[in-house]
């Protein structure tokens, strides 16, 4: 195998008796942006679940970040950052408090820094105050995605992130996500 920042091969899952991947291999080189398209119900949350360590794999071989998936999970998790499918900030915080609450999570030294940061750079210094309960879809979205940031992880693993967005939005994101991708970040 290449020394690529994602390795994936002959990875299989069942729930039950239903056979969702099938043996599944593809690799990632470090900065590229990486798209893993399917139907509805093929599997992509399934597979990014597995790669995020949230689930395990029946079979196969996983290697993220040169870290083994089976070894050394908390190594690969200090080295990612995921957004899921379904945007998960805690509403009754304001979006200043989410991006200080997930610096402070990852043991960052100046929480308050990084979380300024990330407000100027999405452009969310008016709405930054306020309750995520008041935001917008697109809004929360975008907060959802400034929190994967914090701590400037190799790898960002981003489920459907503009799926709900309108086409304002939706560049928007692409535009983060070929900013990140120049600055060396790989993201799925
Ligand atoms: N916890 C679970 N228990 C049983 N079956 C599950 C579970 N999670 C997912 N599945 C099934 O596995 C299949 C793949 O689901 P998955 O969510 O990975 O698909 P997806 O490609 O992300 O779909 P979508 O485009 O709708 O997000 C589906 O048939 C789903 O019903
Ligand atoms: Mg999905």
């Amino acid at each position: 195998m290449k020394n690529s920042i994602i390795q994936i091969k002959e990875v299989k899952k069942s729930y039950k008796d239903i056979e969702v991947l099938k043996g599944v291999d593809f690799e990632v080189e470090q900065g590229e942006i990486f798209a893993l398209l399917g139907s509805n119900g093929s599997g992509k949350t399934t597979m990014i679940r597995i790669m995020t360590t949230l689930l395990k794999a029946d079979a196969g071989r996983i290697v993220i970040n040169g870290f083994d998936i089976v070894k050394n999970s908390r190594n690969i998790r200090g080295s990612i950052s995921l957004t899921g499918q379904f945007a998960a900030i805690d509403e009754i915080l304001t979006g200043r408090e989410n991006l200080q609450m997930i610096a402070k999570l990852r043991h960052l030294k100046n929480p308050d820094e990084v979380a300024n940061a990330l407000i100027n750079r999405f452009g969310m210094s008016e709405a930054a105050g306020r309750r995520v309960s008041t935001y917008s879809g697109g809004m929360k979205r975008r907060i959802d995605i400034a929190m994967s940031l914090v701590g400037n992880p190799k790898i960002i693993f981003l489920d459907e992130p503009t799926t709900g967005l309108d086409p304002e939005a939706r560049l928007e994101v692409w535009k983060i996500v070929k900013d990140l991708s120049a600055a060396g970040t790989t993201v799925f």
